[in-house]
């Protein structure tokens, strides 16, 4: 699976810095290093999103907060790989 994190700039001041750490972190909890490739990506065109856009393989640009994201990591994540 390929999960590309927003670091366009409005996407930065919402702390998409602490989201990748939290990606990182979940990442290697779960063992799935393997399968899993994060990587960056220029502004995905979802500024007003209230949430660091984040887009998981080919699916939608997802809008991930701090309070959302280990729902989000199970769901679009664990349930997947
Ligand atoms: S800067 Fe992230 S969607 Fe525009």
């Amino acid at each position: 699976m390929k999960i590309q994190i927003c670091i366009g700039s409005s996407c930065h001041l919402k702390d998409s810095r602490e989201l990748i750490e939290l990606f990182q972190k979940s990442i290697k909890e779960n063992n799935l290093e393997n399968q899993v490739a994060l990587m960056g990506s220029f502004c995905m065109g979802k500024c007003s999103n209230d949430g660091v856009s984040v887009r998981f393989d080919e699916g939608e640009v997802c809008s991930i907060t701090k309070e959302n994201f280990y729902k989000n990591f199970y769901e679009k994540v664990i349930k997947r790989v």
